[in-house]
């Protein structure tokens, strides 16, 4: 495996160690992740795919600190996940695959939560910091009345992103963030995400199934399979790996255009040319 490590990277936002995440039910043991090893470093933007139920979205969840895994490490920024920072900031950011707003509450209400639940500031703060977070989503002051229920697809997206930001975290996670986007919608959320990561220095862990994302934002994919991660690396690295899920994940039909894509516009989009990638030297091979 290759995690791109070497002297003089970007220091290490997250660091996985032979984690383990078994779940035990009447029926027997289910082992999701087995010793799997992960470094995200800074400025990254870290795609993770894999198979349905390989274990993405538990990972994101442990990263976080929603979940503990059953064995091994987790540290996020040196710490162990869920932990807030000194000025009692949340350190991780997540947009939830489905949004999950909350309906009876307006856009802004929305984006203020979390910042309304650490009742650290007061009302006119948290207003202004919501609004400011609102207008860096793309969205304009008049929709901060309203309720989740008028909004677009890729309105709730940047308004859930909005909210993951509230915090000004290091540290963002995606899960599936263009499902069930329309493509312009989908390529209007890849721009935003472009140009937030590189204007706020973002460090980002992405799942997504969409090869357009995939291609379009990743600094370096990793792949899980086998309950770990088989590969991490450029999207040449990996679609080089002898797998058979890589096989059919990138050679299989639907991979067939972005193979395409990747030979046509050389150098590939995923090392050259994009923000964070300085933080990813091309990996060892
Ligand atoms: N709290 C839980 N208790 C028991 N099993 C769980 C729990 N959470 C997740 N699982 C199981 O762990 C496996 C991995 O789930 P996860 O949601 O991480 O998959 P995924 O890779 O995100 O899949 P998808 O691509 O379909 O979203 C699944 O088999 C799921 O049923
Ligand atoms: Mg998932």
């Amino acid at each position: 495996m290759s995690n791109g490590h070497s002297d003089g990277e970007a220091p290490a936002v997250v660091e996985i160690r032979k984690l383990w995440t078994v779940f035990k039910s009447p029926e027997g043991e289910q082992v999701v992740h087995r010793d799997l090893d992960l470094t995200i470093r800074r400025g990254e933007v870290l795609s993770l795919v894999g198979g349905s139920g390989t274990g993405k979205t538990v990972l994101l969840r442990q990263i976080l600190g929603l979940e503990t895994p059953s064995k091994g490490e987790v540290s996020v920024l040196g710490h162990p996940p869920g932990r807030m920072s000194a000025t009692g900031a949340a350190n991780v950011g997540m947009l939830f695959q489905h949004g999950a707003l909350f309906s009876a509450f307006s856009v802004l209400d929305n984006i203020a939560f979390p910042l309304r639940e650490l009742k650290l500031l007061p009302e006119d703060l948290i207003r202004d910091a919501a609004l400011v977070k609102l207008q860096m989503v793309g969205l304009e002051p008049q929709q901060a009345t309203k309720s989740p229920a008028d909004l677009s697809g890729g309105m709730i997206k940047r308004v859930a992103l909005a909210r993951a930001l509230i915090m000004d975290p290091p540290l963002l996670l995606l899960d599936e963030p263009t499902a069930g986007l329309d493509p312009e919608s989908a390529d209007g959320f890849c721009d935003l995400l472009r140009s937030l990561h590189r204007e706020l220095g973002l460090t980002v862990v992405m799942v997504t199934h969409d090869l357009d994302t995939l291609f379009d934002l990743s600094t370096r994919i990793a792949v899980l399979a086998d309950q770990r991660v088989i590969v991490a690396g450029t999207a040449r690295d990996v679609i080089a790996y002898p797998h058979p899920f890589i096989h059919e994940y990138f050679l299989g039909g639907r991979g067939q255009r972005a193979m395409e894509a990747l030979h046509e516009g050389a150098p590939s989009p995923l090392v050259a040319g994009r923000p964070g990638a300085r933080a990813v030297p091309s990996t060892e091979r």
